[in-house]
C-alpha cells in the first residue's frame, strides 16, 4: 500500500502493481501545505480522490475519512458514501470505533481501521503499545474491530513484536507503518518513498531523492533559458 494524491502518481503506482492506493489525509501536509492533517476538508479529500481514481485501472482505492467529518456516525457514513461516488473501494477511520465498522459493513464501502499512533487523535508522533497492558489493549481492540466488520487494519508506530501478534491474531490484513516487517503488508507515504519530503523518517523506505532531482531540473532550466 502507498499513499497517493494525484493522477500521474496513481498511474505509476497502478502500473507497478501496488495493491492498495491510498489517499491519506497526509494530503493536507504533503500536498496542500497545511500544518496538520486535521486541517483537511472533505471537499479537498474528494477532489484528490477523484484525481487518483482517474489514474487507476486495477488497484484497490482507499481514502481517509478526514477528521473534520469524523465527529459522529452519520457524518462518517455520509462522507463514506460521497467518497464511494468519487471512486473509492474502502475508507479508513482512525481510532477504536466499532460502531462505525458495523455500520459500514452494511454499506457498499469497506471499512478499514487504524490503531497505534493515530495522527487525527494523538498530538505528538510517538511509539504506542510499548508496555504489556497497552499491548494487550491494542490486541483486544484490534480483534473487536475485526469482529465489528473492519476489513483491514493499519497499525502505525507499534513495536514489531506487538504488530506481529496482532497480525497473527487477526484474519484481516494488518498493514504496518513504523511497526516492523512482520505485518501482513506495509504502507508508506509516497513523498517519503520518492524523497520529495526532505525529512527522512527512520521507518520510511526512501528509494530516491525527488527533491534533489526536481531542484536540479529547475536549476538546469534556469541555466538554459539564461544562456538562450
Ligand atoms: O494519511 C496517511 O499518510 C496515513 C499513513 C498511515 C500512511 O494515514
Amino acid at each position: 500500500m502507498l499513499t497517493c494524491y494525484d493522477t500521474p502518481s496513481a498511474q505509476i503506482q497502478d502500473a507497478c502493481g501496488i495493491d492498495v492506493i491510498f489517499v491519506g489525509d497526509s494530503l493536507a501536509t504533503n500536498v496542500l501545505g497545511y500544518a496538520h492533517q486535521n486541517d483537511l476538508s472533505l471537499a479537498e479529500m474528494r477532489h484528490h480522490v477523484r484525481a487518483v481514481a482517474r489514474g487507476i485501472q486495477r488497484a484497490y482505492l482507499l481514502a481517509d475519512i478526514p477528521q473534520a467529518v469524523s465527529q459522529d456516525l452519520a457524518s462518517i457514513l455520509e462522507a463514506a458514501e460521497q467518497l464511494r461516488e468519487d471512486g473509492v473501494d474502502g475508507v479508513k477511520v482512525e481510532g477504536f470505533k466499532p460502531e462505525v465498522f458495523t455500520a459500514l459493513a452494511a454499506t457498499e464501502v469497506d471499512g478499514w481501521a487504524h490503531l497505534g499512533f493515530t495522527p487525527q487523535l494523538i498530538e505528538k508522533p510517538a511509539m504506542q503499545a510499548k508496555d504489556s497492558d497497552s499491548a494487550e489493549q491494542l490486541i483486544t481492540e484490534s480483534r473487536q474491530l475485526e469482529a465489528a466488520g473492519a476489513i483491514g487494519l493499519i497499525l502505525e508506530l507499534v513495536p514489531a513484536a506487538v504488530a506481529q501478534r496482532v497480525s497473527q491474531a487477526l484474519k484481516i490484513p494488518v498493514i504496518g507503518i513504523g511497526a516492523g516487517l512482520l505485518c501482513d503488508g506495509q504502507v508508506q507515504v509516497w513523498h517519503d518513498l520518492i524523497g520529495l519530503e526532505t525529512r527522512v523518517y527512520k521507518h520510511a523506505f526512501r528509494q530516491s531523492d525527488a527533491h534533489a532531482e526536481q531542484t536540479k531540473a529547475v536549476r538546469a532550466y534556469i541555466g538554459l533559458v539564461a544562456k538562450s
